[in-house]
């Protein structure tokens, strides 16, 4: 269990896509608390072996970043969090929920993080880990000091995908079948942990993570965006990064409930329920204990 300073919510309430960086290398301490924080996260909520590396620029010393290209998405990170998981079935979403549980980790101790599935140079990346045959490496994150100012290009990739709004709860959150919305009055203590779903980072910013009560299992449901997928895979070889985010939000909620003193886990256990479209799939259950 990670040690958080200040409160989970207020974290995910601070964290950004950082896509400007004030060029100073990450302090010794910092960099040597983070690196911590990666060994222990080496096996995710639903059983598959991650792990994890700081590649970090020394003090006036950029060769350990040589090659680590973003295609300009990112200026000035002095290092990345790289990671290699395991091939398997529920790979994807422990990479996001161990992966988001470090970027909070550097939110909370001062630094600026952009996760990227896409804009990163995957092979130098690849080979900077190197990747055996039987991992994936889905997606990096970015990770320095935040600059005081933001560009014109990060302003107008924010604007393109809509990065500073969300879906509201009724589109989101849901009672006892798809139809009916989840009102936040009657949720409880509830109402926190899906908050903190719903302010979650998500590729392009779609937001597909679904939540349905039903009775004390919470089903998390990802409604993929149509073509989206397929398109990634086809031109830019990406991996199945919806599912990334879906272990994004497992990691919000988890984590505040654990703040909250609500225990509960992880659970395979898909509900006969009727699902809206065939773009929605079932990925997991919090059982409330
Ligand atoms: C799995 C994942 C992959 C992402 N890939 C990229 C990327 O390749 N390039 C990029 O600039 N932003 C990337 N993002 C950042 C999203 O665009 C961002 O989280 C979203 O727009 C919401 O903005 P916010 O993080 O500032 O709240 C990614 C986010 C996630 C969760």
């Amino acid at each position: 269990m990670l040690i958080y300073s200040q409160a989970i919510s207020e974290i995910i309430g601070w964290r950004f896509s950082c896509r400007n960086y004030n060029p100073r290398p990450i302090g010794p301490r910092l960099r040597d608390q983070l690196s911590d924080v990666l060994t222990v996260s080496s096996k995710g909520p639903l059983g598959t072996r991650v792990r994890f590396d700081l590649v970090s620029a020394g003090e006036n010393d950029l060769t350990a970043l040589r090659g680590l290209g973003t295609y300009g998405f990112i200026k000035g990170a002095r290092g990345f969090i790289i990671g290699a998981v395991d091939r398997g079935e529920k790979d994807m979403e422990d990479y996001g929920y161990l992966l988001e549980r470090a970027v909070l980790f550097a939110t909370d101790i001062g630094l600026g993080t952009c996760w990227l599935g896409g804009s990163f140079s995957k092979s130098s990346f690849s080979r900077k880990i190197s990747l055996k045959k039987t991992e994936i490496l889905p997606a990096v994150v970015a990770v320095g000091y935040v600059a005081d100012k933001r560009r014109w290009f990060d302003s107008i990739i924010r604007w393109s995908v809509g990065s500073d709004s969300r879906l509201p709860w009724t589109k989101l959150f849901f009672d006892g079948t798809f139809g009916t919305a989840l009102s936040v009055d009657t949720c409880g203590q509830f109402a926190t942990p899906l908050e903190m779903v719903r302010l979650g980072p998500s590729a392009s910013n779609k937001q597909p993570w679904r939540v349905i009560r039903d009775g004390t299992q919470w089903h998390f449901y990802l409604q993929r965006t149509s073509g989206y997928g397929e398109r990634n895979r086809a031109l830019f070889k990406m991996a199945d990064i919806q599912r990334i985010d879906m272990g994004i939000a497992m990691c919000h909620f988890e984590l505040t409930l654990r703040e909250m003193d609500l225990s509960g886990e992880w659970v395979l256990a898909e509900p006969a329920m009727e699902k809206p479209d065939k773009l929605t799939e079932y990925i997991v259950t919090w059982q409330q204990k």
